[in-house]
């Protein structure tokens, strides 16, 4: 298959150079030293956060204030953020996606309460549209911004991007924030950007793989979704293992991932179980009638790390499939906990993973020439 090059590369260097596989289960912090966090940065943050933060560890060493790392944590109407000043790109995105939320119309709402029309959502899953999609935010109305919440010295700036090479890769999809144009501009923030190789991945497969996270919605009732770009190391040729990446701006500003992470928690009703019906909520979901409180969900998880390169149309997306411990370890963060991660099922156990080409650049390319 043609399409294994890229993939087994990149498991590969995530295998053996994130380390294989091996689980550190994370230790209540209470045993350890009491290390007082500094609060998070005001959110959008304006100001600076240097203020004078005591901690036990020393406020006599850090007299003149903690130097960071500080997460600028960024909160928008569609999503949340993390910043990392030094690679001035996102250390995390986070979204909460629903059929609501990306403004589509729900599936019909099932007879009952004890059928949910699966079988035709997983159609939906595969198949795709035939559903109507409102758009209230209007893509052509939004425009990179640099985010002046994010200090001056640490920003990403347009000019970082300016003939680089590169495409300003949204992280959270300006599609995931249809719900207002509002919502969608926020996407557009630099903050929320980093650099993606264009062809062959920001313009095609890696917006698959943000379809498909869209689609999931027609399956599940929550679908929550981090993106986290990674820095990987891979073997060179005298043996040992490096991390290579571009920094691009003048001078040097924007680091370019190696590669770029989803991770998926998606959640629905089991019917596995005898469910009762909830109390009656005005704002529920017509598609899951019998959600309340109490309501027995199944969970399913799923990561995916793709290279930032040109990837192929008909690469498997199964085959960019990785343990979401992998992610976490090479990202250093902790996406969800161990008693999520025991409960939940493969993602792709439970749903179709298969991403739908959609040539639309090309398209245009083609009546632009007539
Ligand atoms: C969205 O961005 C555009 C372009 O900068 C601007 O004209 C428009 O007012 C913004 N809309 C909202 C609702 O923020």
């Amino acid at each position: 298959m043609p399409t294994l090059g890229p993939s087994l590369l990149f498991a590969a260097g995530l295998t053996i150079g994130v380390g294989a596989g091996v689980l550190y289960p994370r230790k209540p912090t209470s045993t350890g030293p009491t290390v007082q966090l500094p609060p998070p940065p005001p959110e959008g943050g304006k100001q600076e956060s240097r203020a004078l933060i005591p901690t036990a560890v020393g406020s006599a060493v850090l007299a003149h204030g903690f130097p960071g790392p500080t997460p600028d944590i960024l909160k928008r109407t569609a999503y949340t953020a993390a910043y990392d000043r030094r690679l001035k790109h996102p250390a995390w995105t986070a979204e909460h996606l629903t059929s609501t939320s990306l403004a589509r119309t729900p599936p019909p709402a099932a007879a009952g309460t004890q059928t949910v029309p699966l079988d035709q959502a997983r159609k939906a899953d595969t198949t795709g549209n035939g559903e109507k999609v409102v758009t209230k935010g209007d893509r052509s109305k939004s425009v990179f911004m640099e985010d002046e919440g994010v200090p001056e010295i640490f920003r990403a700036k347009l000019q970082d991007y300016f003939k680089s090479g590169y495409d300003r890769g949204h992280m959270v999809p300006a599609a995931d924030a249809k719900i207002s144009q509002q919502a969608m501009n926020e996407t557009f923030y630099l903050s929320n950007i980093a650099p993606q190789v264009g062809d062959g991945f920001n313009r095609h497969y890696w917006a698959y793989l943000e379809d498909f996270c869209r689609r999931l919605t027609n399956n599940f009732e929550d679908v929550y979704v981090f993106t986290v770009p990674l820095y990987l190391p891979a073997k060179q040729p005298d043996g040992k293992w490096r991390v290579s990446y571009e920094v691009i701006g003048n001078p040097p500003s924007v680091s370019v991932p190696t590669h770029f992470a989803k991770v998926i928690l998606a959640s629905r009703p089991d019917f596995a179980y005898p469910q009762k019906p909830g109390p009656a909520n005005p704002n529920q979901n017509p598609a899951y009638p019998t959600t309340s409180a109490s309501t027995i969900k199944e969970l399913a998880l799923g990561a995916f790390v793709l290279p930032n390169a040109e990837i192929p149309d008909q690469a498997d997306l199964r085959s960019f499939i990785v343990p979401v411990e992998h992610v976490e370890k090479a990202a250093g963060l902790q996406l969800f906990n161990d008693q999520v991660k025991s409960k939940s099922k493969q993602l792709c156990s439970m749903t179709q993973c298969q991403v739908i080409v959609r040539r639309f650049d090309d398209a245009r390319k083609s009546i632009g020439k007539k």
